[in-house]
């Protein structure tokens, strides 16, 4: 039986220190402010969006909303973005993805201020991440989340084999770069893989691709880790992750439950690098 990765209850630990850290910063003049900006109606995106608000909200973190309806242009997308880019009263801006269909997203996600770009989506930002720089840079939030789970419970990264199932640029992509930089030996793989030729031997699993049953009790090994970033809903309407979590669990060594695992440590990491960006910013 494998031991819980408790992603509720680290979040919580982080928040409480964010919450501290924005008091301090709070004597010296300084709040953090995160700008969100969602395009359209897809109900999920704005149930998160929500949720953020919400987080920052308790954190003693200004938290800006801006709400576009379906069909803004990506010119009157673009403005808002501008303004939120010269607005030194905002440290971190966030564009919730998916965007409209009519808008090009790689292109939109490009333009935002790389010292703002609490996603470490922007291209400056993914590329110090690929080169494993040293220097301070906000780093996509699922990912590093999972990082710290990972680091909290001590599990081993060096030289360890690691499956990340995915490659979008929200999780699978920087959850890869990250494994790399720590020494991981990563496979990155999709759904034409066969995914038990590549995660029978896995002492790491990243599940990211929002499909039922990607990780079924006969594609893990004996003690392996695994990280749960699926967020599905099953035949009876419960909210589920991408593994077979009851007979997983029974093999694993250790295992993120979903709810409870992935998610509120992404909120957490995002709330944490609001103020990091902020610190950054003014050098605090
Ligand atoms: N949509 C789902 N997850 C994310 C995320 O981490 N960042 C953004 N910008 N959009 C998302």
């Amino acid at each position: 039986m494998a031991t819980i990765i408790d992603g509720k209850l680290l979040a919580k630990k982080l928040n409480e220190d964010t919450k501290t850290n924005v008091n301090k910063m709070k004597k010296q003049g300084v709040i953090p402010c995160l700008a969100v900006i969602i395009v359209g109606n897809d109900q999920a995106s704005k149930r998160y969006v929500r949720s953020k608000h919400k987080k920052a909200e308790q954190l003693g973190i200004k938290s800006i909303v801006k709400e576009l309806p379906e069909e803004t242009t990506e010119t009157e997308l673009l403005k808002v973005l501008n303004e939120y880019n010269h607005n030194n009263d905002i440290n971190a801006i966030l564009i919730q993805s998916p965007l409209p269909k009519h808008i090009n997203e790689k292109y939109i996600m490009g333009q935002i201020n790389p010292k703002k770009d609490v996603d470490g989506f922007q291209i400056i930002n993914s590329g110090k991440l690929f080169l494993n720089e040293a220097e301070n840079y906000p780093v996509a939030c699922t990912p590093k989340g999972i990082m710290k789970m990972l680091n909290e419970y001590n599990i081993e990264l060096v030289g360890k084999k690691a499956v990340v199932i995915g490659r979008s640029t929200i999780v699978g992509r920087p959850m890869a770069a990250l494994l790399i930089n720590a020494g991981a030996e990563v496979s990155v793989i999709n759904h034409y893989a066969n995914v038990s030729d590549y995660t029978k031997n896995a002492d790491i699993i990243v599940s990211a691709t929002g499909k039922l049953h990607t990780v079924t009790k006969n594609d893990v090994k004996q003690g392996a880790t695994i990280i749960d970033v699926g967020q599905n809903l099953d035949e009876t309407g419960k909210l589920v992750g991408d593994v077979d979590y009851q007979e997983v669990y029974e093999i694993a060594g250790y295992i993120t439950p979903v709810p409870g695992g992935v998610g509120p440590m992404t909120i957490s990491t995002l709330m944490t690098q609001t103020v990091e960006l902020t610190k950054w910013s003014d050098s605090l």
